[in-house]
Parts: structure tokens; C-alpha cells; sequence
């Protein structure tokens, strides 16, 4: 069994064969001039491909890996296409079926982390999804800080990280006063001078940890710094959350950026 590498996560791959004692398989992936994909992997018959999906072309590496591998296990430590997990209006494609569909279709399984909704992993047949809050949570451990979710709909997910990091852990609250006003404040907690970490699954153009971030420090937070899974930071996101005073961005190596600083290849090698 080899780690097959795709090039949306080439270190991922290499600290996941590391952690799993695995070798890494020999594949070679070039372009024709036309734009088409080409990939060759060297004498694997069984691989597990980690590549996450934040392109097409991703989608296409993983798709015809899957072909060149006879026995193949995917990892999608990023899984692209799960937000669009139902129809909203007459007429759209559940593009996250038919990601399921091509995946399933040659995988024996499907390992991701995080996936985007309930609704997109129940797409899958064979699907393990994996929760790095507890990573992203040891991180934090003996830090003098508190986590804020910033909506409900995060908190559970909040509340694991802050058990791993042995911190106080709270969600902002959307309260309407009027029907023109709308207070945003933490449920319970109190902000005051404290170090305080927005944690999210994704930031994906910064609109919600930016918003956070401003009720923060109006309530006196001494600090606010942004973690998550996923950064896909598109149009420009580290420069709007700098912006906004957040001094710094923590993410996993879903997704390889300059801000992928919190590695999940310990947890996918537990899992593979
Ligand atoms: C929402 O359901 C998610 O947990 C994130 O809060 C959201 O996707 C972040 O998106 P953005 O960075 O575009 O505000």
C-alpha cells in the first residue's frame, strides 16, 4: 500500500506516509498543450490518493488516479463542490452527488475531514469523515485564551476544540431588538482584555470571521486571532481579515497554504 500524491496536497501526502509508515508511490502528472491532464503511477496496485479538491483540475488528477490505481482508497482532505449538497432552486446539479458518484464509483473508500453539511456527506456510501476540531483544539493547550464560535450553528463544533484546548468556549449571539437593529454579542461570556480565537470549519471569503472580529474588539477583546480547517481564503480573505485587526489565521494542512500550520496527517493516518 502507497500514498499516492495529487498536487493539490503534496505535503499532506508525504507527512501522512510518514506518520503511517507508508511509502510513497512514484506518480508523474504532466499537461498537454491543449490543457488535457496526463498521470502515470509507477507499479502500485493498491494506494491510498490524498489530494483535496479546490479546483476542477483537482477533480480530474483524483478521477483519473483512480483509474491508473487497481485498488484505491481516496482521502479528500478538503472535499470542493460539498456546499452546493442540494438544489436550492429548479434546475441546479447537487454537484456533491455527482463528486460522490465519481469517487465511489473506483474508491473502496472515501476518507474526508470536516465535509461541509450532514446533507453533503449523505451523498456518500462509503464515507469516513474525520473531525480535527481536537486538533486544531491540542494546538491551543495552555493558552490563556477563549474560543468564540461565530454562530450557533458552529458551536458544537467549537466546543470540541475548547475541550482539547482546556479553554472557555462561547458562540456570538444574534439577538434582533428592532426591525431595523440586530445585536451580536457572545451568549455568556465576557471578552474584556482577553486573547480571543475565532474558530470555524472554513473561511471561505472572510465575511463571517471579519464581522466577528469587529463585534469583538467593540467589546474589548485584547487580541483576536482566526483558526479553521479549511482556508480556502478566496478573493483575497487574509488581507480582508488582517484588515479587520485579526492577528493572525491558523488553519490545517487541508488545504497547503503560507496559514496551513496545524497538520491533520496524524489523524487521517489513524484512519487510513
Ligand atoms: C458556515 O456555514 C460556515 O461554517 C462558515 O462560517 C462559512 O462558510 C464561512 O464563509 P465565509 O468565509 O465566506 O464567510
Amino acid at each position: 500500500m502507497k500514498i499516492i500524491p495529487c498536487p493539490s496536497s503534496p505535503l499532506l501526502a508525504r507527512r501522512i506516509a510518514e506518520v503511517a509508515g507508508l511509502e510513497m508511490g512514484n506518480v508523474t502528472f504532466k499537461k498537454f498543450p491543449d490543457g488535457e491532464l496526463y498521470v502515470r503511477v509507477e507499479d502500485c496496485s493498491e494506494g491510498i490518493i490524498v489530494g483535496s479538491i479546490c479546483s476542477n483540475d483537482d477533480l480530474v488528477a483524483i478521477t483519473l488516479l483512480l483509474d491508473a490505481v487497481e485498488n484505491a482508497k481516496v482521502v479528500v482532505p478538503y472535499m470542493g463542490y460539498a456546499r452546493q449538497d442540494r438544489a436550492f432552486k429548479d434546475g441546479e446539479a447537487v454537484s456533491i452527488r455527482v463528486v460522490a458518484e465519481i469517487l465511489e464509483r473506483r474508491a473502496e473508500e472515501v476518507i474526508t475531514v470536516n465535509i461541509h453539511s450532514k446533507q453533503a456527506a449523505s451523498h456518500f456510501k462509503k464515507l469516513k469523515d474525520l473531525d480535527a476540531m481536537p486538533t486544531i483544539g491540542k494546538h491551543f493547550a495552555g493558552r490563556d485564551v477563549i474560543m468564540i464560535s461565530p454562530d450557533k450553528g458552529s458551536m458544537e463544533r467549537v466546543k470540541v476544540a475548547a475541550e482539547h484546548a482546556n479553554c472557555e468556549w462561547d458562540y456570538l449571539e444574534k439577538t434582533r431588538i428592532d426591525a431595523t437593529t440586530v445585536e451580536i454579542a457572545p451568549k455568556s461570556l465576557d471578552v474584556e482584555n482577553r486573547d480571543v480565537i475565532i474558530v470555524d470549519d472554513i473561511i471561505s471569503t472572510g465575511g463571517t470571521m471579519v464581522e466577528a472580529a469587529k463585534k469583538l474588539y467593540e467589546l474589548g477583546a485584547r487580541s483576536v486571532s482566526a483558526a479553521c480547517v479549511h482556508a480556502v481564503l478566496a478573493n483575497y480573505a487574509a488581507i480582508k481579515l488582517f484588515n479587520s485587526g485579526i492577528r493572525d489565521i491558523l488553519a490545517t494542512d487541508t488545504i497547503e497554504c503560507a496559514f496551513s500550520r496545524i497538520s491533520v496527517a496524524k489523524l487521517i493516518a489513524e484512519n487510513i
